[in-house]
């Protein structure tokens, strides 16, 4: 296998520059049996076999399980290849591969052609990828998974395992759904149970988050200047996402920024004094904020692009209501710099905007590797956090293993400490995070899809 490694020496220092502040923090512990104890109670009747038989084997099947979910990871970066394929813009100019498109790939001769064709022209850019960062990172990808692109006959295997993964995808899709058609509320809370974990992020959940931070501060559930200490969980890095690509800008990791901007506007957190910690499974994710970190110290902002996209099937109402927060999004942390230039095939659909956040505060962002299902940082009471935020996460989780997440969060967060995420978290067992607010966003109407932010409060 060609797998290159990066340089011993730039990991280390990498890891020496990120040890300062990662040493005021415990390393992350595997959650004890008692811990868990409460939702093993619960789950008692559905427990996975191995536990229903020995409870006393928690510690070696948490450790098993963590794994596990880490290899779910594979499957998600496949998708997001997948993605790449079927929006890519930087590497062809055949047309994209919507939904609609992709339900009829395998039965359509027209569609059929399009994927050849792209499936061909992303082979070629992967196989000499030059400075395209993301493309970079799939070819790196594909390498570790035993691929490689030195003879037409490793290519045709590069072109299989693409079209493969979009009949996958196109089959998931499918089955997801039929699954819509009929999930109650908690079913539609652990939708991806069964997906590879991607690491796709957008702007719309940081909107949401938004209105949700605002509501909260006019219920008099948060005051202002009481965050300091922050953890945001899967920030994600945004390249290819499953909503319309973006393989025009380099690989990013926005959502903390768009937090902190968000707390700093509304007078929560004061940007001169707080500490904001990513958990993340994802080396990818974990690497991309590490070297961010790293520039930041040497005194050099991160540039960040904003982009959407107008052509999502959105309200005007909630465009009209989304767009003044994206006009100055950034104006807290940075200033507005020129963007990329949009490819003229999407020009039409995507509005841009870049911030280039400060270094001071680039360099406040430490990533801890971490799986918030099994895994906790022992806090003690002065060091836990006053706000954990966690968006597109808890829905790859089924039900036993987000009370698990919930038992986890709840011990990492001060008393009145606050959880927002977009996805519902299971509250079969007693935990001491209580729904304290909904936020709802009528994103579009007839049929009326509502998101929304639950806000869990932790008990005294
Ligand atoms: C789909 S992305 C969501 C990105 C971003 N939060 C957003 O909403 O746009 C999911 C992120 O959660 C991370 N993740 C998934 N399961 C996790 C777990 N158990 N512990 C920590 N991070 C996890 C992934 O690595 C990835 O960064």
């Amino acid at each position: 296998m060609n797998v290159k490694r990066p340089p011993r020496l730039a990991a280390v220092s990498l890891l020496l520059l990120v040890l300062p502040a990662l040493a005021q923090q415990p390393a992350p512990e595997f959650m004890p049996l008692e811990a868990a104890e409460p939702t093993l109670q619960a789950f008692a009747g559905s427990l996975p076999p191995e536990l229903q038989t020995n409870v006393a084997g928690w510690s070696d099947w948490v450790k098993a399980q963590d794994v596990s979910i880490r290899e779910r990871l594979v499957k998600g970066e496949d998708d997001t290849l997948t993605n790449l394929l079927r929006w890519g813009v930087t590497f062809t100019d055949e047309y994209q591969i919507n939904r609609e498109y992709l339900a009829k790939y395998g039965t359509s001769t027209l569609v059929n052609a399009f994927a050849d064709k792209r499936a061909n022209d992303l082979v070629r850019a992967l196989a000499a990828p030059g400075s395209s960062q993301g493309m970079q990172q799939m070819r790196a990808f594909l390498l570790k998974q035993g691929y490689s692109f030195r003879t037409p006959r490793e290519r045709a295997r590069v072109k299989q395992h693409l079209l493969d993964n979009l009949a996958r995808m196109r089959d998931e899709f499918a089955q997801f759904r039929e699954k819509l058609k009929t999930a109650d509320s908690a079913e539609e809370g652990n939708l991806y149970a069964e997906r590879g974990i991607s690491l796709d992020s957008n702007l719309w959940p940081d909107y949401a988050l938004d209105r949700s931070l605002s509501e909260l501060l006019d219920a008099g559930l948060l005051k202002r200047g009481s965050i300091r200490k922050i953890a945001v969980v899967g920030p994600g890095l945004d390249f290819a996402n499953k909503d319309f690509g973006n393989d025009f800008y380099p690989p990013q990791s926005f959502q903390s920024f768009a937090i902190l901007d968000s707390l700093a506007r509304l007078g929560l957190t004061d940007l001169a004094n707080f500490e904001l910690y990513t958990l993340d499974i994802s080396p990818s994710v974990n690497i991309h904020i590490a070297a961010t970190q790293k520039t930041a110290t040497a005194g050099k902002p991160y540039v960040v692009q904003l982009p959407w996209n107008s052509s999502v099937p959105f309200s005007p109402e909630y465009f009209a209501a989304f767009q003044p927060w994206w006009q100055q999004l950034g104006s807290r942390i940075g200033a507005a710099v020129k963007p990329v230039q949009v490819p003229g095939k999407v020009a039409d659909d995507v509005q841009i905007r870049a911030v280039s956040i400060r270094p001071e505060i680039a360099r406040r962002v430490t990533p801890i590797d971490m799986n918030v299902v099994f895994q906790r940082l022992p806090l003690k009471d002065e060091q836990r956090f006053d706000l954990i935020i966690g968006t597109n996460i808890f829905i790859y989780y089924g039900p036993f293993e987000q009370s698990l997440a919930r038992a986890n969060l709840g011990a990492m967060l001060k008393p009145g400490g606050i959880v927002l995420s977009n996805d519902m978290l299971s509250g079969k067992v007693p935990s001491r995070l209580v729904e304290a607010h909904r936020t709802d966003i009528v994103v579009r109407s007839n049929p009326q899809i509502v998101e929304h932010v639950f806000c869990y409060r932790r008990e005294p």
